[in-house]
């Protein structure tokens, strides 16, 4: 239906509507036909139409006036009019108004001929055109096709360039985490070695060899850590991270974690507060990591002041671990990014790290079931917070 061309015949006596209809009658045309110029106007508003057939001599409107209004209109600015004229030849094309626009005349008594390869050009001709429309549309709609396929190649591109630096960089920061403390423990070899040539056993006191023992476990601990680090994130990058989830005691292990962390950082007030019997399904070691991570954010950015550690139970089925502390705190701004690989403050630059540990907390927590997240306001501490469900689903 939609395939049909719309033909619009206007004259004032029927028998001449008939006799049209009769001699453009052909499947692919649809034929609409209006004894006055009201009529036609009315049908106008209708339908589309590829061409209009209009009498000149009507009673009331003319179908000169009728030509007029169609022009005066824009959504029928553009329709190819043929007027129907028994006038002769010469007088017919007084008709002025419009310069614009397909006009054409035919004369009556109408020659079958004429009429059927005149309104055959005319609805080519329409037919073209929207033959020429369908194929614009789909052209716009192939532009914009090819355009959504440049931009996602754009970002494509753009993510790829970020995970290139983002190896640089991270290359970078590890040779200079790991070289770090092994040219202090390289120092400390040869130092040794000097004292030991030169016979200079006094200088291996038990207390200065506790206190080298110590500063070389640091060494090798944050080293480890560091490894340990790296081969967490390769895992989590190719989705191999996996839990081994047990009965655990969330008030034990925090317990434990603090013990160790008050062996080493005594200057620190550590502060434990827990609830008995939080027991859940989770894995011990992870979990204690990620407590270990907060602690040691809160040890390194904390200023030196307290850090509280909070064990109890956030709602039914979900237990919350919280690490408090009273440093300089994390603007609203930064405290999504911050769980991100890399993402370090500018006022923390100096202190050491990578920018990993909360998002591999984030990443080991999640693995749980559960959802880690900060409080915290510039000036006033910040308030790391672990919800965790007793059973992981
Ligand atoms: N308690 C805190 N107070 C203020 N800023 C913090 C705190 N914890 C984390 N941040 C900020 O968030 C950044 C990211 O922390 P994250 O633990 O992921 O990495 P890191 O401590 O820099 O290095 P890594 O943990 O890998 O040794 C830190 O560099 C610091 O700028
Ligand atoms: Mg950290």
């Amino acid at each position: 239906m939609s395939d049909a061309v719309n033909i619009l015949i206007v004259d004032d006596l029927p028998e001449n509507l008939l006799a049209l209809q009769a001699l453009l009658h052909d499947d692919h045309l649809m034929l609409h036909t209006a004894t006055s110029g009201e009529a036609a106007l009315s049908l106008l508003l209708e339908h589309e139409f590829a061409l209009a057939l209009l009498d000149v001599q009507m009673p009331g409107m003319s179908g000169f006036e009728l030509a007029e209004l169609i022009r005066g209109s824009s959504r029928t600015r553009h329709l190819p009019i043929v007027f129907v004229s028994a006038a002769d030849r010469d007088q017919s094309h007084t008709f002025r108004g419009y310069e614009n626009g397909a006009v054409d005349f035919l004369y009556k008594p109408l020659d079958a001929h004429t009429v059927k390869s005149k309104v055959r050009v005319f609805t080519e001709l329409h037919c073209k055109s929207r033959e020429l429309r369908r194929q614009l549309v789909e052209l716009e709609a192939a532009r914009a096709d090819q355009q959504r396929l440049l931009d996602e190649l754009q970002h494509t591109q753009a993510d790829l360039q970020r995970a290139l630096k983002m190896r640089d960089e991270f290359m970078s920061m590890v040779t200079h985490e790991l070289r770090t403390p092994l040219g202090v423990m390289a120092l400390e070899v040869i130092m040794r070695q000097q004292r030991l040539d030169k016979g200079d056993l006094g200088w291996f006191s038990r207390e200065r060899l506790q206190a080298m023992l110590d500063k070389d476990a640091r060494q090798v601990r944050s080293m480890t850590r560091l490894i340990e680090d790296m081969l967490d994130i390769s895992r989590i990058q190719h989705g191999m991270l996996s839990i081994r989830p047990q009965p655990t005691d969330l008030g034990e292990l925090a317990r434990r974690v603090v013990a160790d962390f008050e062996a080493q950082y005594q200057q620190v007030p550590l502060q434990l507060a827990t609830q008995a019997g939080i027991v859940g399904h989770w894995d011990d070691s992870r979990i204690a990591q990620v407590l270990v991570n907060l602690l040691s954010n809160a040890l390194r950015y904390g200023q030196g002041r307290p850090v509280r550690v909070d064990v109890g139970l956030a709602d039914a089925g979900i237990a919350r671990l919280a690490v408090t502390d009273q440093g300089p705190g994390i603007p609203p701004q930064d405290q999504q990014r911050i769980f991100e690989q890399f993402q370090r403050l500018p006022t923390s630059a100096r202190a050491p790290g990578m920018g990993l540990g909360l998002f591999i907390s984030q990443q080991f927590v999640q693995a749980h079931g559960g959802h880690i997240a900060v409080h915290s306001a510039p000036g006033e501490g910040a308030c790391f917070e672990v919800l965790l469900p007793l059973t992981p689903a």
